[in-house]
């Protein structure tokens, strides 16, 4: 493993499980002492062991990524015990449950936009100080495609990421004297099971993978392969950018018709012939009505 990070000091916010853990695990392995910020103890003391067994130089700091007393504490006990903070990785997030915008609670939203807005914007505040103490450093804000895309239902969670992308670019225009680059990870469909504490199973379907261009639904390590470049000298020229890790899957233009419908039926059934068949039953009127007939006696 390339040991771009040697001598480097990364705090990684929501590090417990999920994909701020396999940040801290590929920071770590390319040399980095990593800060497992974190709100769950034993998620963090956790992913704690975990790093100290792969030989990596790790502390665990409990902290509420919404609460600037927990921010401004743990920045300054990493800062205190690593000597000095270089790298900050804003990946701790929320979401909210979904509900029709009528029936959201003004309680939800408030908790989505501390934790990964207010946060982000919390953490970068005093860990840049600390880097502008070491003559630079590198940020890095963990997004999502949700901020440039919807389902309905999710306005928190989307405005939260919104924000974020805003932030990346006011932050890296900011704190370019100091020479702190900021930037930004839209992550998209992302799979964190074998991150989970307990690993899990994924459980996905053929179709989760094939609506990717890229064949496959993501993987924390593809994010956390992307945050060690975007952090290292060797991406020295990018500052302010926007990187969407999604497979490809924003960039595919998609019309419902009646192809699509059966190739989703012949990829969930594995069945080509059914596929036709539905394929035949929607193009043609009449064998739809039909067919709803002999439903109708049969129902
Ligand atoms: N998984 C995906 O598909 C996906 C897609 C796009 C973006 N993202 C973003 O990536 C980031 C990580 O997502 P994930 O799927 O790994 O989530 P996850 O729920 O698996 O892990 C999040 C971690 O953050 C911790 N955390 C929660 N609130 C915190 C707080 N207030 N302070 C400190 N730590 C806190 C949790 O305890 C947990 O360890 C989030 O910002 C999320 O919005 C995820």
């Amino acid at each position: 493993m390339n040991r771009r990070l040697l001598g480097k000091v990364a705090i990684v916010t929501g590090a417990g499980e999920g994909i701020g853990a396999a940040i801290a695990h590929r920071l770590g392995r390319e040399g980095a002492r990593v800060v497992v910020a974190e709100i769950d103890p034993e998620k963090g003391r956790y992913r704690e062991q975990m790093l100290h067994r792969e030989g990596v130089e790790a502390i665990f700091i409990q902290t509420d990524v919404a609460s600037e007393e927990d921010v401004e504490a743990m920045v300054a006990e990493a800062a205190e015990r690593f000597g000095g903070v270089d790298i900050l990785v804003n990946n701790a997030g929320v979401g909210a449950p979904r509900r029709h915008l009528f029936d959201q609670r003004l309680e939800d939203w408030r908790r989505v936009i501390d934790v990964n807005l207010t946060g982000t914007w919390l953490a970068s505040k005093y860990a840049g100080r600390e880097m502008a103490k070491r003559g630079g450093g590198a940020i890095v804000n963990i997004a999502s495609t949700r901020a440039f895309q919807s389902e309905p239902g999710t306005e928190p969670y989307s405005a939260s990421k919104g924000g974020i992308v805003a932030l990346t670019h006011a932050m890296a225009v900011t704190l370019a004297p100091q020479r702190i680059r900021v930037n930004c990870i839209a992550p998209g469909w992302v799979d964190t099971s074998e991150w989970k504490i307990p690993p899990r199973r994924a459980g996905l379907t053929r179709l989760d993978h094939l609506q990717h261009p890229a064949g496959r639904v993501g993987r924390p390590e593809d994010i956390a392969a992307l945050t060690a470049f975007l952090v290292s000298d060797e991406a020295s020229w990018i500052t302010g950018a926007v990187i969407v890790a999604d497979g490809g899957m924003t960039r595919r233009m998609i019309y419902l018709d009646d192809e699509v419908i059966a190739d989703a039926v012949a990829t969930l059934t594995g069945d080509p012939g059914l596929a036709r068949l539905v394929e035949r039953i929607l193009e043609d009127p009449e064998l739809r009505e039909k067919l709803k007939g002999l439903v109708g006696e049969a129902s």
